[in-house]
């Protein structure tokens, strides 16, 4: 059981770092698909969503081995164990589906049609498969279909972030704001 009271501030920035990409870049493919003709006529809100959610998938991979490597706070003692449960399972969806299932899915529908992603404005990722026609709308689907499911994940993650802070006012929402006294060492 771990006894830090707060994220190390590595943790801090990683994740308020990739939930600004994650929320921006989530916003953007909305309005790039449903307000096509007014934000979006040149492509350039899609360019901008891959270039920016494809970012993800480097940050991830630092963040998870940050995440293997420190510990993070304990949950606080009123939380039932079936709560504490919850809340590891919701992370782990966090982490699966969100932060490395969603671009997953953006990069293997961008390869199938052939359509290049440039990661930040700066380099070409590679292609994840062979281009293939065929896969064109399995793959739309996969990515549209797991981009709603993780909204509505996302916005549980807030809504239960802020009850623990204004109704339960216990300090979990504390532990990853930025300035405590009481950070770990990072
Ligand atoms: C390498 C990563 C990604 C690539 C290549 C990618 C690619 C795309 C493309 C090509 C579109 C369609 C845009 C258009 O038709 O103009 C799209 C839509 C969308 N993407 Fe991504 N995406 C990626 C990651 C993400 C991430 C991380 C999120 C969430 C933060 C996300 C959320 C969405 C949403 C919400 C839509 C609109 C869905 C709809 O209602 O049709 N994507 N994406
Ligand atoms: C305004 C938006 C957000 C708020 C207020 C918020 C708040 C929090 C808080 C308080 C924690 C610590 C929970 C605990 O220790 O039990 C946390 C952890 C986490 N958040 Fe967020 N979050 C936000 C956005 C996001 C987004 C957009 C994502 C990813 C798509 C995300 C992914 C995660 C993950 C994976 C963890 C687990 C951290 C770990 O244990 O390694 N968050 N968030």
């Amino acid at each position: 059981m771990s006894n830090v009271e707060s994220y190390t501030a590595t943790a801090k920035w990683l994740h308020w770092g990739m939930a600004l990409i994650w929320i921006v870049a989530w916003l953007f493919g909305i309005v790039a698909v449903h307000w096509r003709d007014e934000f979006n006529p040149q492509h350039q809100l899609t360019f901008l969503h891959k270039a920016m959610a494809s970012v993800l998938l480097f940050l991830i991979v630092l963040r998870v081995v940050w995440r293997l490597t420190h510990p993070s706070p304990a949950m606080p003692a009123t939380m039932s164990p079936l709560m504490k449960r919850g809340a590891f399972a919701g992370h782990l969806l966090l982490y699966c589906i969100a932060l490395v299932g969603l671009p997953m899915s953006g990069w293997y529908w961008s390869s199938v049609a052939d359509k290049p992603i440039l990661v930040a404005g700066l380099f070409l990722l590679p292609a994840l498969v062979e281009p293939d026609q065929s896969l064109y709308d399995l793959a739309k689907s996969i990515h549209t279909y797991t981009a709603w499911l993780c909204g509505v994940l996302v916005g549980g993650h807030v809504i239960v972030a802020l009850k623990h802070h204004f109704i339960d006012k216990d300090r979990v929402l504390a532990g990853m704001l930025p300035g405590r006294a009481t950070d770990a060492p990072s």
